[in-house]
């Protein structure tokens, strides 16, 4: 009888951890990708050289082509949804895609809703000023600046004063995306922008004659890619990455999308 007991306890504790597993939301990335046959990536297609639209309005970058040998690996094709990067932790983690690759920074928030895979790259925040702007060169002159930032970026928590300390900012222009803050500021709407490194190069060279880099890192930030907490897909990509940094993929991939 005893054992009866002991065994009809362990059946309906099972039963209680598959309940909750299940509540909770945690399912299989990996089964999902296979029945729907499609990798989902989430990204914020306005970051050159990661991802940015190509001449046919097609989502082209170096993070697309790392998410693009991810689905080849698993034998299945790659979707990328285009939205306001502000939203892709919650997308992702409300299974809205199965990976987020974005340039996107490992940060202690983020964490919070989401996992990170092994860093890609490493990065840092760089100011964009007016060509004929000398009086910009450290964080020290970000006092009484308007400062153009993509919302939801480590530059707005830089600009923000949640990164380094408060720099006495006068205010934050919080934009969609690092091109519309750039025209923003090339329209004379703020005194600079804050942006990653490659993005800024871009954006400059994109911008030649009326805007320039600030040759002075302001962080230094790890980028990696975001799944749902706990998600089966992990070894995969960290595998993959791994590989593409190993045999030079990466480095390659990231010269083929600045030379464009
Ligand atoms: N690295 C910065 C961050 O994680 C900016 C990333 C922006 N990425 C994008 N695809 N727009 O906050």
């Amino acid at each position: 009888m005893k054992k009866f007991v002991k065994i009809f306890a362990l059946i309906v504790a099972v039963a209680l951890m598959a309940a909750l597993f299940v509540s909770c939301g945690v399912k299989s990335d990996l089964k999902q990708i296979e029945e729907s046959g499609k990798l989902v990536m989430l990204t914020n297609a306005a970051f050159p050289p990661f991802e940015y639209l190509g001449a046919d309005g097609a989502i082209e970058g170096v993070d697309v082509d790392i998410a693009q040998a991810i689905a080849d690996e698993l034998g299945v094709e790659l979707e990328v949804v285009n939205m306001d990067f502000n939203g892709i932790v919650n997308a992702l983690a409300a299974g809205k895609g199965n990976i987020a690759v974005a340039g996107m920074t490992i940060l202690p928030d983020r964490l919070e809703s989401v996992d990170f895979s092994i860093e890609y790259i490493t990065s840092a925040q760089y100011m964009i000023v007016p060509v004929d702007c000398n009086d910009i060169l450290t964080s020290a002159d970000l006092q009484g600046k308007i400062v153009g930032v993509q919302e939801g970026t480590t530059g707005d928590l830089y600009a923000s004063g949640e990164w380094d300390g408060d720099f006495g900012v006068a205010q934050v222009l919080r934009f969609n995306n690092a091109i519309e803050a750039s025209t923003a500021l090339a329209n004379g709407k703020c005194d600079l922008v804050i942006v990653d490194e490659m993005p800024a190069k871009s954006i400059v060279e994109q911008n030649e004659g009326v805007l320039k880099l600030v040759d002075e890192p302001l962080t230094l930030e790890d980028y990696a890619i975001a799944m749902r907490k706990n998600s089966d897909i992990a070894a995969v990509v960290n595998a993959k990455l791994q590989e593409m940094i190993d045999n030079g993929t990466i480095e390659e991939l990231i010269l083929k999308h600045t030379s464009k």
